[in-house]
């Protein structure tokens, strides 16, 4: 696949304002644990990052709303989100947090090398103000009707009904949130990184060299370039997050979506001292896993911004997913529409594996998918019990049944034999080709051929007849079985990391 060294993959931070849910993980976290697993398999060097994103004004809004501080808002689902990612067996190198001080002087010097440089724009502009709360009414602050689609809850920075992106000056009839006053207008000084600058570099970097980027990505990119970029203020009146850095900033703090990617390079710092090479060497391959609301972002101003700091590396791939709907309806926070993780945590414990197993199967990686517990039953109950439990079990029983569970010696292959294992072995290939284009869903569904390769083995040698006649030939027919078996250990890894556990050691194997 690659001439590279090592692979850094970086997962979406998560805003800490909530508990995560299974859209979470079937659109970012299951892929990038799938993809960080694989390659440990494989021996390959890697750096999987994540952490909290703890800034922006969701968190302050509702340490507003709750009456309580946004550090004590973030410190709670902190612990919350890296919990259940823990129990779910996301493999992170480190799941750090962007309120950490290795992130403020990592955050604080990018920016500060960026000034240095000249790369900004400095501008004095008006903007929304509420005289009732003394404060100018960034992003979230502020609602009003969307310019392009009229749906009358749009936020400053965004439209959530049609997508898209807004500045709060565009919002008709704007309302502050936090006195539902209508706001003046106030001149501010803020500083803003010039896109436009970006645009011939960026057509080429990804619209000429990145042609392989999966669809939905390249098509957000091509049509954010070729609609025009324009120059995007990357600080923010507002007392939460990292202070701008440079004189005559007071009471300035940097937008968290400055912030909030240079979060993966605090959080690799945090984890080693090696970690420029990671972040500086050109034979590092960078992925990073997101949804669909982040391509602009981590395609688009997170490049510009690597490139105009100069010493970093760049994405190789931004594999993004779609949504994941929940029973036909959109999940919602705030509706709490969602099957948050730490609730089927308690509702099936020890069942971790089964809906990574369901939500990968069914991931929204080309279009927007739905889960239905239904869904999620069929998956358990006709395809990981019915296909792999079973074909695993018969195998497992049988030795231990016929030979006390000793594997026996293969005698000589005939030809099915032989066939099986050429097709297990083309299997397992085909799973690696899968996962290297990061299509886990197929992967996933080869994998499970493997399985159904070992069940229509057994079915059609029919050892538990053949024992009664051939004793010899059963030790073949077993000894392929459990190399059968073998492989499904390891192309089933890095999806059911908890099963194939518990099946190596069935197996009495090494990892
Ligand atoms: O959309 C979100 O949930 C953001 N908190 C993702 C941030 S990704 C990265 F840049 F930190
Ligand atoms: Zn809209």
């Amino acid at each position: 696949m690659s001439n590279y060294k090592r692979t850094l993959i970086t997962s979406a931070l998560p805003y800490a304002n909530g508990p995560v849910h299974i859209g979470h993980l079937a659109g970012v976290y299951v892929p990038a644990d799938i993809y960080a697993r694989y390659l440990r398999l494989k021996g390959e060097e890697v750096a999987f990052i994540g952490g909290s994103d703890e800034h922006g004004v969701p968190i302050t809004l509702k340490a507003k709303n709750e009456g309580t501080t946004p550090q004590a808002v973030v410190d709670k689902y902190h612990q919350m989100i890296k919990e259940s990612f823990a129990k779910f067996g996301i493999s992170f190198d480190v799941y750090s947090r962007t309120s950490a001080k290795v992130h403020h002087e990592t955050a604080s010097e990018f920016f500060r090398k960026l000034y240095d440089k000249g790369e900004f724009i400095e501008q004095t502009s008006e903007q929304f103000y509420d005289t009732e709360a003394h404060q100018f009414l960034a992003d979230r602050y502020i609602t009003g009707t969307c310019p392009k689609c009229g749906f009358e809850k749009a936020y400053g920075d965004q439209c959530e009904s049609c997508g898209t992106s807004l500045n709060a000056t565009d919002l008709i009839n704007p309302k502050s949130m936090l006195s539902g006053n209508v706001p003046v207008m106030k001149e501010t000084k803020h500083w803003y990184l010039p896109l436009d600058k970006y645009e011939p570099w960026l057509r080429e970097w990804i619209l000429e060299g990145h042609k392989e980027w999966k669809p939905n990505v390249y098509g957000q990119c091509k049509s954010w370039i070729d609609g025009g970029l324009n120059p995007r203020a990357v600080t923010r009146d507002l007392e939460w997050g990292v202070p701008v850095p440079v004189d005559g900033a007071d009471g300035k703090v940097l937008y968290v979506w400055f912030d909030a990617p240079i979060g993966y390079i605090s959080a690799t710092k945090e984890w080693s001292p090696e970690w420029e090479k990671f972040w500086k060497d050109p034979e590092t391959k960078m992925v990073h896993f997101i949804g669909k609301d982040n391509i602009v972002f981590h395609c688009i101003i997170f490049p510009a911004m690597l490139k105009a700091e100069g010493s970093y590396i760049l994405p190789d791939n931004v594999p993004a997913n779609e949504f994941l709907n929940l029973e036909g309806d959109k999940i919602s926070t705030s509706r709490n529409w969602a099957v948050w993780l730490h609730e089927y945590l308690v509702d099936f414990p020890g069942k971790e594996d089964v809906l990574k197993y369901a939500l990968t199967a069914n991931a929204p990686e080309t279009k927007d998918n739905d889960f239905t517990w239904k869904d999620f039953q069929a998956r358990n109950n006709n395809e990981l019990v019915a296909i792999l439990g079973n074909f695993v079990n018969r195998a497992l029983v049988l030795t231990g049944k016929y030979y006390n569970g000793i594997v026996p010696d293969a005698g000589e292959l005939n030809d099915y034999d032989r066939d099986t294992l050429l097709s297990i072995a083309s299997l397992k290939a085909e799973v690696e080709r899968s996962l290297d284009n990061y299509r886990f869903r197929e992967a996933l569904k080869l994998a499970m051929d493997m399985a159904r390769l070992g069940n229509k083995y057994l079915a059609d040698m029919e050892p538990w007849k053949v024992v009664k006649t051939d004793l010899e030939r059963v030790k073949t027919i077993m000894n392929t079985c459990l190399q059968i078996a073998a492989n499904l250990t390891i192309v089933f890894e890095p999806f059911l990391p908890f099963t194939m556990e518990k099946l190596r050691s069935f197996l009495n194997m090494e990892r």
